[in-house]
């Protein structure tokens, strides 16, 4: 993937966690992400993980890639970024979006999770991001696992130590929860206890999505 898009790229555990290592850096707390309302629900909440705003942008009705022509000039005013999708592999139209973000100083990232192979004006699709991710589980195989591209290669070692600290485990007892919880779960549905336990995590304040 580096010589197919001429970019630096790093291993990351998912397209997740290398996108939110990408907003994460290039926006500050806050911020509006320009980004499509069709899209998988993780995207939306890892915007709002790392700090951010989804603000939704209009979509082509034919084939519901991003239509920056839709956009009035209000509405790109005060963004941080604009993150593509490549929805089912069909291209965003990035020559476009990243002449909008030049000219008004902000990133571009690029979600080509599902489009590995996909090409728009005979380059291949993360090659207009600063920063593009892509995900391994949805094309190779192989399960899981993806990359970050970097249009700046002098930013690797940066964003790998970011990779790294989110990935360092905070707390054993916190990393032995996690792996246990999937058991405890499947425990309580076993046991038909879903409704209680939902209740006892609501009156506890720790009900999570
Ligand atoms: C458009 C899009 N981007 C990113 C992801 C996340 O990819 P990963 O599972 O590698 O984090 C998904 C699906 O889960 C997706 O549909």
């Amino acid at each position: 993937m580096r010589r197919r898009l001429g970019r630096e790229c790093l291993y990351v555990p998912s397209c997740r966690l290398g996108l939110y290592v990408a907003l994460r850096h290039w926006c500050a707390p806050g911020g509006r992400v320009l980004m499509s309302p069709v899209n998988d629900d993780v995207i939306l909440f890892v915007v709002l993980a790392a700090g951010l705003r989804p603000v939704q942008a209009p979509l082509r009705a034919r084939d519901g890639s991003i239509d920056p022509a839709g956009l009035p000039e209000s509405g790109w005013r005060g963004l941080s970024a604009v993150l593509t999708t490549n929805l089912y592999g069909n291209p965003d139209p990035a020559p476009e979006l990243r002449a909008r973000c030049d000219a008004l100083g902000i990133p571009l990232i690029e979600d080509a999770a599902h489009a590995i192979g996909s090409e728009v004006a005979g380059r291949p699709v993360g090659a207009f991001g600063d920063a593009s991710v892509f995900s391994l589980s949805k094309h190779v195989g192989a399960q899981s696992g993806g990359f970050l591209a970097l249009a700046d290669p002098g930013l690797r070692t940066e964003l790998s130590r970011a990779r790294d600290a989110l990935l360092e485990p905070s707390r054993l007892t916190a990393e032995l929860a996690y792996a246990l919880r999937p058991y405890a779960e499947a425990g309580v549905r076993g046991l038909r206890l879903v409704r209680a336990a939902r209740a006892a995590l609501r009156l506890l304040g720790r009900e999570e999505r």
